[in-house]
């Protein structure tokens, strides 16, 4: 059989080869309820505007509220999503369905029901940011004077604490929720009524269709329009970006609880073990994490691989958008689901992570400082703290093995407090905004938890002008899209 769209100048079907090839329903089928939600826009503004009699809509209306109601499973083979639904109304309106197309081009569908796509899983993504962020923030509080060392070169640096460390992965998630919001705002302009490449010579009321589907504007260009993946672009390095953070906190993650550092522990039921050695209690979660940064980095160079160099309009290179960006937020969702289960769980060793922190010279700064109080120029501080450590270092010990009298000698000064030289009064010796001693810290907790706040905000108020509230990936477990569109309320 020739294909039911466009099989008309054909008077051969295609080969088996070319569908296997060439069909993408096999994964744009996520894309049904936008494509039937758009449908449905599309056949109101054509009664509005006269093309289609208001009988003809409402059977339109019906039989495509039937398919979304279907769900993937109901649709028949077909090249792409949009065609199944074409054939699927045909089977259930018979020849009124090839009315639905007019003015219409499968270009400016994919545009647009991609664009209403990333519009809801955008805000997901930011929403299980949140969630993470949440998770950890509560954990950073738990922690906030447990000191534990920071490190740079991944040497012991100067003592900070648990809270601190983990805040500064509330900041990466924080700022990835508000990335993929923009990526939300970046896709509010409707592309259909752009036809193929050139718009139509009907009088479509594109303004009308864009309000339908919340969108808040129009496309102006209609070769652009149907050629421009900038959104999934945006969506795929925001995406990546997420899950470089995640790698990090992932490698942290994995060093943390080895038995070197041995100041993290993995609730058993998130860990793995070893088919050959009996001991082993492997975390393969944070790995996989890491490893799958990596993937969704390549799906990243895939999408703007297939631009460059694209010719307008619209070309079929433009059909490998999908399977990248749906790979890499779908990496991206598992991964902030799986870490915030974890993190709930997960438990540090205070006592083990304080010991790391103990020693090790990690008082050298806070003791130039003291210097510095004292009138010193940091320059001859920074001289003489090295050269104490030097001595310390040369008796087999380190800043803190020393003698009060050994260092207030080395240093000159007298009345080095002790604290200075514990893990505790270090750590809260830091007093700048943004360090990990107490006051600073609760700033920023109490600033990380508005900020969180206002980011939720705006997600809730983003999903309410989608026209669904299809909170899922999955196109049969997605909620009623049809409020809107199916309704004779006018609501614009
Ligand atoms: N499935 C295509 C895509 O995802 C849309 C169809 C455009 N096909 C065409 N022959 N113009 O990009």
């Amino acid at each position: 059989m020739s294909s039911m769209m466009w099989g008309g100048r054909f008077t051969d079907g295609p080969d088996e080869i070319l569908r296997r090839f060439n069909d993408s329903l096999g994964y744009d089928i996520r894309l049904l309820p936008w494509d039937v939600v758009a449908s449905m826009a599309h056949a109101r503004m054509l009664a509005e505007v006269g093309i289609l009699e208001d009988g003809e809509r409402d059977e339109l209306l019906a039989g495509l509220r039937g398919i979304f109601d279907g769900g993937a499973a109901g649709l028949p083979a077909a090249e792409d999503v949009h065609s199944a639904v074409e054939t699927a109304l045909y089977e259930r309106a018979g020849r009124v369905a090839g009315k639905l197309h007019t003015g219409r081009s499968r270009n400016d569908q994919v545009a647009t029901d991609l664009r209403l796509y990333l519009r809801a899983r955008s805000l997901d993504l930011a929403a299980a940011c949140l969630t993470l962020a949440g998770t950890l923030l509560r954990r950073a509080r738990a922690h906030q004077d447990d000191p534990m060392p920071g490190y740079t070169h991944l040497q012991r640096a100067q003592v900070i604490t648990i809270g601190h460390h983990l805040g500064a992965y509330v900041e990466m998630l924080l700022r990835d929720a508000g990335r993929h919001l923009e990526v939300h705002d970046s896709s509010l302009l409707c592309p259909l009524g752009s036809g193929a490449l050139a718009g139509s010579s009907l009088p479509l009321d594109r303004r009308r269709v864009a309000s339908l589907l919340g969108f808040d504007g129009i496309t102006m260009n209609s070769l652009d329009a149907v050629s421009d993946r900038d959104g999934a672009a945006t969506a795929l390095f925001a995406a990546t970006l997420s899950m470089i953070h995640l790698s990090r906190l992932a490698e942290e993650m994995t060093l943390w609880v080895s038995g070197e550092f041995a100041i993290l522990a993995l609730p058993d039921r998130f860990c793995t073990g070893s088919s050959l050695m009996p001991h082993k209690k492997n975390p393969d979660v944070p790995e996989l994490i890491r490893g799958r940064a990596g993937r969704a980095l390549g799906d990243l160079v895939t999408l703007l691989t297939v631009l460059k160099g694209l010719p307008l309009a619209y070309n079929k290179d433009l059909q490998e958008d999908k399977e990248a960006l749906f790979d890499a937020q779908d990496v991206l969702g598992d991964a902030l689901g799986i870490l915030d289960r974890i993190w709930d769980a997960a438990t540090f060793d205070r006592a083990r992570a304080r010991a790391l922190a103990e020693g090790g010279n990690l008082s050298a700064t806070a003791l130039a400082e003291l210097l510095v109080r004292r009138g010193l120029p940091f320059r001859e501080a920074h001289h003489r703290v090295g050269a104490a450590v030097q001595l310390a270092d040369a008796a087999g010990g380190t800043l803190e093995t020393l003698s009060s009298s050994a260092l207030e000698e080395a240093l000159g000064v007298e009345g080095v407090p002790g604290t200075i030289r514990t893990a505790a009064g270090l750590a809260a010796g830091q007093v700048t905004s943004g360090s990990p001693g107490p006051g600073p810290m609760r700033e920023a907790l109490r600033d990380m938890g508005r900020r969180r706040s206002a980011l939720a905000r705006r997600v809730t108020s983003r999903r309410d002008r989608l026209p669904s509230r299809a909170p899922s990936p999955h196109p049969d477990v997605v909620g009623n899209p049809f409020q809107q569109i199916d309704s004779d309320e006018d609501s614009s």
